[in-house]
């Protein structure tokens, strides 16, 4: 990847850019909205949200005040935990459309394998919900289809139903959280990694490590992180509301980090914390 515009090929030949402009966090409404148009006007053409952070309403406002056009844009959205089912993830997608004021999105996540609001019959849940996405998918109303915070056994029980087989699996990735065996998994499918928490969300900046890796380039940790994460053949996606971290963090195909580097950042012992059980969580 030589620049922000060259991409992965997903497993149905939909081209997704290879740096994704995270968003959670990012407040709804002015924030959100000024972070978006920053990241746009730095050169990102991958904008990654979610229902879940309430932000969709301010990414789409920013996305039609760029006045770029729409087909320059890759949008990701996520269905939120409460909705995993055939007619909730219907009319999710629906708000989803209307708040990011698209009339295509494309990419569309369910965003956690097995919310507390479905633990006792996930399976059952997550299946009418990839019902409704591949509808969708076949509608021609989402470009592809996929996961988040997947893990085999979440993936293995959706293949059960599955016509279409996911295309992304978005799971935390970051200096020390390479979830190799996961990753392999997916790989062996055809399904792209995107890395979210890419700077462990914020945790990896105390990292002394880093910062000497990072001083030898000449480069900021931010930027290692991402240059880390696209060697390791992820998409990363690194989230900023600082104009200038969100110019630092995409300016990062000007050098490569040596097979030693990689190794080294890949083993830090968990600075930047590690993906949590899917199966165990609150929410
Ligand atoms: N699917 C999922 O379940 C899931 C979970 C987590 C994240 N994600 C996605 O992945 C994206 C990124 O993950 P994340 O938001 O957890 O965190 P992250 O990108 O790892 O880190 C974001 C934090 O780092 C700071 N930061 C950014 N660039 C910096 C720089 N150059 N120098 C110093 N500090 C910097 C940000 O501060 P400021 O913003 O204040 O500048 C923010 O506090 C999310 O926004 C979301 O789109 C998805």
């Amino acid at each position: 990847m030589n620049k922000p515009t060259d991409c992965f090929v997903l497993s149905n030949g939909v081209e997704i850019p290879c740096v994704g402009f995270g968003t959670w966090k990012a407040e709804n409404g002015a924030q959100a909205k000024q972070a978006v148009l920053d990241a746009l006007n730095a050169g990102y053409v991958h904008i990654d949200t979610a229902e879940d952070y309430g932000n969709e309403q301010s990414v789409g406002d920013a996305i039609k005040e760029s006045g770029i056009a729409r087909d320059k844009l890759f949008v990701t959205s996520k269905l939120q935990n409460r909705f995993h089912n055939y007619h909730l993830a219907l009319g999710a997608f629906e708000e989803t459309m209307y708040k990011l004021q698209l009339d295509y999105l494309d990419l569309f996540l369910i965003h956690w394998p097995n919310p507390i609001f479905f633990r006792d019959h996930w399976q059952q849940a997550n299946a009418g919900a990839w019902k409704a996405m591949e509808e969708l998918y076949k509608a021609g109303k989402i470009r592809a289809i996929g996961i988040s915070n997947f893990l085999p056994r979440h993936i293995e029980e959706l293949m059960k139903t599955a016509e279409i087989a996911p295309m992304v699996n978005q799971i935390r990735l970051c200096p020390g959280e390479t979830q190799d065996e996961l990753v392999d998994y997916c790989r062996e499918r055809d399904i792209v990694l995107e890395a979210y928490s890419p700077f462990g969300h914020g945790d990896v900046f105390g990292d002394n490590t880093l910062q000497s890796i990072a001083d030898t380039y000449g480069k900021s940790v931010a930027q290692v992180c991402v240059r880390w994460s696209l060697q390791r053949g992820y998409l990363p996606l690194p989230k900023s509301v600082t104009v200038n971290r969100i110019n630092e963090n995409i300016d990062v195909f000007d050098f490569e980090l040596t097979a030693k580097d990689m190794d080294t950042i890949s083993h830090l012992p968990g600075y930047g914390g590690f993906h949590t059980n899917p199966d165990l969580t609150n929410f």
